[in-house]
């Protein structure tokens, strides 16, 4: 095999790596931001609000609240929800 023939092969691999890429990304649990994005973004473009609706209080508090408020609210992805309270707590944090 002559070596324009391995750097074939090599690009070939590249290409299909580069292909697998973004769906195994897409197959991982996404990050907290991704997660909040995911569950509320589509309705709350404007995270501001949401994070000022939050009270202000210690970590136990907010938690709290967050779980409280989400359990009666449209989430687009309930399995995120876990991240997404994490999320608003980092947020929050003051
Ligand atoms: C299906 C659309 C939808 C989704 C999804 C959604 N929300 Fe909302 N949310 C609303 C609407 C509409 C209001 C305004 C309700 C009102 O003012 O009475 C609201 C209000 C809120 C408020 C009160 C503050 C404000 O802006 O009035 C908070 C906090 C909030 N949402 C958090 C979240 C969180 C956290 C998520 C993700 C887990 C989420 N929402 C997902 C539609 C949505």
């Amino acid at each position: 095999m002559n070596s324009s023939a391995a750097f074939g092969k090599a690009a070939a691999l590249f290409a299909v790596l580069a292909m697998i890429g973004p769906a195994a990304t897409i197959a991982q649990i996404p990050a907290e931001t991704e997660a909040y994005q995911r569950g509320c973004g589509g309705c709350h473009t404007r995270e501001r609000s949401v994070l000022r609706a939050i009270p202000t209080g210690s970590e136990a508090d907010r938690r709290n609240w967050i779980e409280r408020f989400m359990s009666t609210h449209p989430c687009e992805h309930d399995n995120l929800k876990p991240q997404i309270v994490e999320y608003l707590l980092t947020k929050t944090r003051r």
